[in-house]
């Protein structure tokens, strides 16, 4: 935690000073699940009163149980907590079966938005006998209850229906982002120990077709995954592919003849539903496990609470599987209260940047959820091309707005609330993260009032604090270390095969072990107590709203057999919210000129090559060394600086060799 310190002063320096404040709309206000302040402080204090009673009442009420629960929270073994353990459900049962039972039967599950525009709906009898034959199908190849699945796959229906069809039987799976490499692929696989993969002959994105399965080839080529014995393909595009015999089949061979039945395991709440690998400071990705119980209680309990979720909506979350919005916001949240969504396969700007706005049009969509870079972009692409701007767009159908992945600056803000919700929608900045499983500090949009840039205030039971360094609460108006005080039924169970990094990265020593370390700086206001988010106080970088390692992009430069030694950090990014800057020290002579470009656009490729596309560093700097202490620790702080074109006013008096600074001043 050694940045906490700078980080917590910058914080205290730069203070939220944002004074706009918006009510929620009053007609808006009128029928929310949760509404007015009144109703939100209610809530607070039934959790406040009484803990174990608040979430016991609210996981009866919300999810269907096949064994009733009678332990609520289990501390026993502390940090690794235990909801609701002696409940039996299934969480499949609980997205698909309830809704047959409930009169949804016919009602749209899934409008699949195509990237070539055309759209699909599936009703929830169809998506459930869809998600049976899958069940079934896994089933048929000895896929059972405790197995890891690893997914990957592009947005479509059948993302989904892999999904829960795991969930079904009880296995685990594990979603991979389709954007990751061969060797990020191999190194999920192997970490998961995973039985099985599913994926799709190709994905479509802008008009492009990319390849799947010819990564998870080349994935299973690398070694060392010999826990695999299927390979399960989806076929999208109808590309030429490679299938190896015994190994290979493909999804409609697996699940065509299958029974429209499946009886669902039922399984402990406590049962992991997934793993989700995510970036940390330090070392390889992390496999952030969730239960299945508690997990579920917040998806749902959430998409009511903070998205005020009604039997009517159209909602449409633009996140992609492969992460934690995709899961708790696609795969499971909106199927648990039997809504309506739209899953949509494309980018934001094909076949241009209005590509949002005609889409929500077109299906009548009414609670959008996004990311600040998918906003800022697109506020920048209709000041080129005025005809994709939000006003040429029927976007009457809106009432509720949401952000999530990144801090939102208020000037985007500002432009997401007149110019897409035309100042009549709330807009939700919800602050959350792979390991809370849910929201955790958002406006709910019925009751609490909106400042731009700030995620306001906790949800109801979440015990949201700042404090310093020894773990003591600081007061609002002064920066320090966001922490949760309290266990919540969706928090992270464990990383996976790794308890003892899931105890002191979460909950430090130092802080006193028991509270949540989410790994982000925050400040509250001093007169309402609203919380902003700062930044990471690691070395995590957040890059269009996904998370990386600085560790993991420096361990990809210096595996090319032509770096020495690479450092790297984050820059803001007007569009992106943080670019990545790599550092980096030949073992040839520093190159200059042509040579320096055609090296970084070499290394760039690599770095896309070893861990995926996103990791690629918009910058490389090239450097005789890079500026270390005398004992040789690279000085991170000062690379930051430079990479950002600012002037160093800190003492470089420690420094082992300060001529350097001048020539990583600039890009090669
Ligand atoms: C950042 C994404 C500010 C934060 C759901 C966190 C945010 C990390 C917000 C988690 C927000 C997420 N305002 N920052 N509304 N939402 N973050 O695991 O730094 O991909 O720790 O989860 O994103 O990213 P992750």
């Amino acid at each position: 935690m050694t940045s906490t310190a700078n980080q917590a002063q910058s914080a205290q320096q730069q203070g939220p000073q944002e004074s706009r404040v918006f009510a929620p709309p009053a007609a808006f206000a009128e029928q929310a699940a949760v509404s007015g302040m009144a109703a939100y402080d209610a809530l607070c204090a039934e959790a406040a009163a009484d803990y174990e009673g608040f979430w016991a009442r609210l996981a009866r009420e919300n999810l269907a149980w096949q064994k009733p629960f009678t332990s609520v929270l289990n501390e026993a073994d502390a940090p690794f907590y235990k909801w609701f353990e002696d409940g039996h459900l299934n969480v499949s049962y609980n997205c698909l079966d309830r809704n047959l039972q409930n009169g949804n039967a016919d009602k749209t599950a899934i409008i699949f938005e195509a990237d070539d525009g055309t759209s699909t709906p599936v009703s929830y009898r169809q998506l459930h006998e869809k998600v049976c034959k899958f069940a079934n199908g896994l089933k048929s190849r000895g896929i059972k209850k405790g197995d890891r699945v690893i997914i990957y796959m592009s947005m479509s229906v059948e993302g989904v229906a892999a999904m829960q069809a795991c969930a079904r039987i009880g296995a685990t799976h594990s979603v991979v982002f389709g954007g990751f490499s061969a060797k990020s692929l191999q190194e999920r696989i192997i970490d998961a120990g995973a039985v099985a993969v599913i994926t799709g002959d190709e994905q479509l994105r802008g008009g492009k077709q990319l390849p799947l399965k010819a990564i998870v080839d080349e994935a299973l080529a690398l070694g060392g995954c010999e826990s695999v014995k299927d390979v399960i393909v989806y076929k999208r595009t109808g590309g030429n592919i490679a299938m190896v015999a015994g190994r290979d089949m493909w999804l409609s061979d697996l699940v065509d003849q299958q029974s429209a039945e499946c009886e669902p395991e039922w399984v402990s709440a406590e049962h992991p539903l997934f793993i989700l690998y995510t970036s940390g400071s330090t070392g390889t990705p992390k496999g952030v496990q969730h239960s299945s119980g508690g997990y579920l209680l917040w998806a749902a309990l959430t998409m009511k609470w903070s998205f005020d979720i009604k039997p009517n909506d159209v909602f449409w979350c633009t996140a992609d599987i492969g992460w934690v919005t995709g899961h708790s916001y696609i795969a499971y949240g909106p199927l648990a209260v039997g809504a309506t969504q739209v899953v949509f396969e494309g980018i934001p700007t094909y076949p241009n940047a209005g590509r949002f706005w005609d889409t929500i049009a077109k299906h009548k969509v009414s609670i959008f959820y996004t990311a600040p870079t998918a906003i800022r972009s697109l506020i920048k692409a209709s000041d080129v091309d005025p005809k994709v701007h939000p006003n040429n767009f029927d976007l009457s159908t809106l009432r509720l707005l949401g952000t999530v992945g990144e801090p939102i600056n208020p000037e985007a803000w500002m432009w997401y609330y007149n110019n897409v919700g035309r100042e009549k929608c709330p807009i939700v900045d919800t602050f959350w993260q792979t390991e809370t499983g849910g929201h955790m500090i958002t406006p709910l949009p019925g009751a609490t009032p909106m400042v731009p840039g700030s995620c306001t205030l906790p949800l109801p039971g979440i015990m949201a604090a700042i404090v310093d360094e020894a773990g003591h609460d600081v007061p609002n108006g002064q920066g320090g270390i966001l922490v949760v005080k309290r266990p919540w039924p969706s928090m992270i169970r464990t990383i996976w095969g790794n308890p003892e990094r899931f105890k002191s990265g979460y909950f430090p020593e130092e802080l006193g072990g028991k509270m949540y370390l989410a790994g982000d700086g925050a400040i509250r206001n001093k007169e309402t107590g609203y919380f902003t988010i700062t930044g990471r106080i690691d070395d995590v970088l957040n890059v269009s709203g996904h998370r990386m390692g600085t560790m993991e992009i420096e361990s990809a430069l210096v595996a090319n057999p032509l770096v020495a030694e690479a450092a790297v950090v984050g820059k803001p990014d007007d569009t992106t919210g943080e670019s990545i800057c790599a550092f980096v020290v030949l073992k040839q002579a520093r190159p200059t000129g042509e040579d320096a470009k055609r090296l970084a656009l070499e290394l760039r490729n690599w770095v896309g090559k070893e861990i995926g596309p996103i990791a690629k560093p918009k910058e490389i700097r090239f450097g005789d060394n890079l500026p270390k202490t005398r004992s040789g620790k690279i000085m991170r702080r000062l690379l930051r600086v430079l990479a950002k074109g600012e002037t160093i006013t800190q003492d470089v008096s420690t420094l082992e060799n300060p001529a350097i600074l001048e020539q990583l001043k600039e890009a090669s």
